[in-house]
């Protein structure tokens, strides 16, 4: 099938090369041309495990391009991958959204076309996508035959091409058979798992056939809403139950696994520690707050989570406070900026939290990064915070070092060699991932959240 994908970003560039390496005619847009023109020499512009590998396969059936001209008149589905970044009042920005709906409407050829929303829209954008792009369409004096679909992505960064090749489920939102039908088809070689595993993402033992979730429009948007919802709610609570933990000398990792392995409860997203991050937590659980605002009710659990979740990060001042009694002329440490580990992302990082409230309180901060180093330097070249070549400059001459994100190679590094460089040798594991007892034999004060 010939598809056009809106969006160059995590979700549209992912979604367009799997349906390439699957055997589509796949072409990515995006307006930021240094971005297309990057993608067009097999660069990726993030980090992302096995992707460039992955554009490499694909690359016969991928074109990219700035131009909705070269990409929407011959597609059979526009996915719609845009940017909906939290606006006003906890409410997504549309602004993305609403321009690429335009877009799709001044370009749509004659034959019938499926418009997905494949990014995280407001319930009732279905709808008004359809809107915006017949607007478009009658504004050129065509006519078009279209239906707009929705098809929520569920992949989570650092493991985004092995959560879209062997997804948990498909979920398609349609208001009419024929329009799921066309995506039935596309997905196909997926839902039945009949695609030979590229060498690099080998399919997970036992994978059957995923399960297809076939719905109306509203009831796919909100699908997705409140997964994310949940799972933010889920990490909120053993970290909330991570605080009860600690005051009455419980164990938070044995506590999480004895719930988890309740079939009912389930062990993953029980990692008690400084909360969730990232670009889609905070953002979902906002803005399902605020649509249910606007029907008159009070999301009392989510806004909860929210709340449990700020929280953690205030802890890790506290817990310094409490330690070292004065904050302001010490050297703190951090290893890991980035939400979480394989990533380069910093969007929403408790890192960039914690790390601007220590500059508040006169501490200077050092940290360190494996991969997200070049997008703090970017994004942040005003923050404050030195940045440091390794873990081991980090510690050297610091008064703690806090461990933010459970990057593999800081679980392992050398504690011995470590503690004798520091002022003070404290440690405080944001994320409950040091061997507590090795890194106090090497002579670290051991702290965590829980
Ligand atoms: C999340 C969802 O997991 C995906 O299913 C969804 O598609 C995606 O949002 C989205 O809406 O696009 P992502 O934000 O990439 O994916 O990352 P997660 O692996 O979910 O982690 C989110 C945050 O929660 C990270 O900061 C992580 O460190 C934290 N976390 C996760 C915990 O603190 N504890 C846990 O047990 C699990």
């Amino acid at each position: 099938m010939k598809v056009s994908i809106l969006g160059a970003g995590y979700v549209g560039l992912t979604t367009g090369v799997c349906l390439a390496f699957l055997g589509h005619k796949v072409t990515c847009v995006d307006p930021d041309k240094r971005k297309i023109e990057a993608l067009e020499r097999g660069e990726v512009p993030f980090h992302e495990p096995h992707l460039a590998e992955l554009i490499e396969l694909a690359k016969h059936n991928l074109t990219f391009t700035t131009e909705y001209a070269q990409a929407i008149p011959e597609a059979q589905v526009v996915f719609v991958a845009v940017g909906t970044p939290t606006g006003q009042g906890g409410a997504p920005d549309l602004q993305y959204l609403r321009s690429a709906a335009h877009g799709v409407g001044e370009h749509l050829g004659p034959h019938f076309t499926v418009i997905v929303n494949k990014s995280t829209v407001p319930i009732g954008s279905g709808n008004w996508v359809g809107s915006l792009v017949r607007d478009a369409v009658e504004a050129r004096g065509a006519s078009a035959s279209f239906a707009v679909a929705s098809n929520p992505e569920f992949l989570r960064e650092g493991t985004a091409l092995h959560d879209s090749l062997y997804p948990d489920r498909v979920v398609i939102g349609a208001d009419e058979s024929k329009t799921a039908e066309v995506l039935y088809s596309l997905y196909r070689p997926m839902l039945d798992q009949t695609f030979h595993e590229p060498p690099f993402l080998p399919r997970p033992d036992r994978m059957a056939a995923v399960p297809l979730i076939s719905t109306d429009l509203a009831s796919a948007e909100l699908i997705k809403y409140a997964a994310n919802a949940f799972l933010s709610l889920k990490i909120s609570y053993i970290n909330e139950i991570g605080l009860l933990a600690e005051r009455v000398g419980a164990n938070i990792q044995h506590v999480a696994r004895g719930m988890g392995l309740d079939a009912r409860i389930g062990t993953r997203f029980l990692q008690a520690g400084i909360g969730w991050g990232g670009s889609c937590f905070g953002k979902d659980t906002a803005a399902l707050v605020a649509t249910a605002a606007e029907y008159g009710l009070d999301m009392q659990i989510v806004r909860g989570a929210r709340d449990v979740n700020q929280r953690q990060r205030e802890r890790v001042v506290e817990k310094l406070l409490a330690e070292m009694k004065i904050l302001k002329g010490r050297t703190i440490g951090i290893l890991g900026l980035a939400f979480k580990p394989d990533t380069d992302d910093l969007r929403e990082a408790p890192a960039l939290d914690v790390a601007k409230k220590l500059i508040e309180r006169g501490v200077r901060v050092k940290a360190h990064d494996p991969v997200a180093m070049d997008v703090f330097r970017r994004h942040y070249p005003d923050s404050g915070v030195i940045l440091c070549d390794t873990a081991e400059e980090v510690a050297a001459g610091s008064d703690a070092v806090l461990l933010i994100t459970e990057w593999p190679e800081y679980r392992d590094l050398d504690w011995d060699k470590l503690a004798p460089t520091m002022q003070s040798p404290v440690m405080l594991d944001c994320r409950h991932v040091l061997d507590r007892a090795r890194v106090e034999r090497a002579g670290f004060k051991y702290l965590s959240l829980a």
